[in-house]
């Protein structure tokens, strides 16, 4: 098993930027554990299904195509969109649905891609449930307000419409759910190292995840 670091926080908290860079910066590879969920969040609504129905949910998770995943053989954009947001929020509140990621997430941490020496997962429970052994876990947060504005400025970005008002709505609602749920809800590990994002840029980030990585060493 190689070195594993996880990511995890609220969407928004800026999960996603800080792996890929520590990712790059150790020469690790970097799984995005959300992309699963939205992957069979969006089956379910291809498939004509409701999100939130279990079986539906299950169903399309045991069919999740891992492989074209890892080769990037999807519809990035849609996959992005608020849409799957949605739908991946309430899929990933299944316990069949989170069952059978779990086996694809735990090998990547123990046999990263292309002889990696080590792993970054970011999530929601990369550190609590997937790789509760991990040697490094770090927690992203920041105020709504700050994590809608980010998000609002990322759909404008890539062209989508935007009203900040909605996405702000949708990431509280997200959040509600996200934390609430019964199973892997969303919070820190006892042994994480607590980041509030709200007032800090990319690099500052960077710079206290290092300083934590630092001081860990694998068990
Ligand atoms: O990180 P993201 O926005 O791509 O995640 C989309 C949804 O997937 C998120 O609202 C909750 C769910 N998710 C999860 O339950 N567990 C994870 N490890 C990652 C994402």
């Amino acid at each position: 098993m190689g070195f594993v670091i996880t990511v995890d926080g609220p969407a928004g908290a800026g999960k996603g930027t800080l792996a890929r860079r520590l990712a790059r910066h150790f020469g690790y590879a970097h799984l995005d554990t959300g992309k699963l969920y939205r992957v069979v969040g969006l089956a379910v609504l291809r498939g004509g299904g409701a999100p939130a129905d279990p079986a539906a949910a299950e169903r399309a998770a045991r069919a999740l195509d891992a492989g074209a995943i890892a080769a990037g053989a999807l519809d990035e954009a849609e996959l992005a969109s608020e849409r799957v947001a949605g739908a991946a929020s309430k899929v990933s509140a299944v316990p069949g649905v989170r069952a059978a990621l779990l086996d694809f997430q735990r090998n990547f941490a123990a046999r990263p891609p292309d002889g990696a020496a080590g792993a970054v997962l970011d999530g929601r429970d990369a550190g609590t449930v997937v790789c509760p052994g991990a040697p490094a876990k770090l927690f992203l947060d920041a105020s709504p307000d700050v994590r809608a504005a980010r998000r609002h400025k990322e759909l404008l970005a890539r062209g989508e419409v935007s009203i900040y008002a909605r996405v702000l709505a949708d990431i509280r609602a997200r959040d509600e759910r996200d934390r609430n749920r019964e199973v892997a809800p969303l919070r820190p590990a006892a042994d994480a190292c607590v980041i509030d994002t709200s007032d800090l840029d990319p690099d500052d980030v960077l710079a206290r995840a290092l300083a934590h990585i630092a001081g860990r060493t694998a068990s």
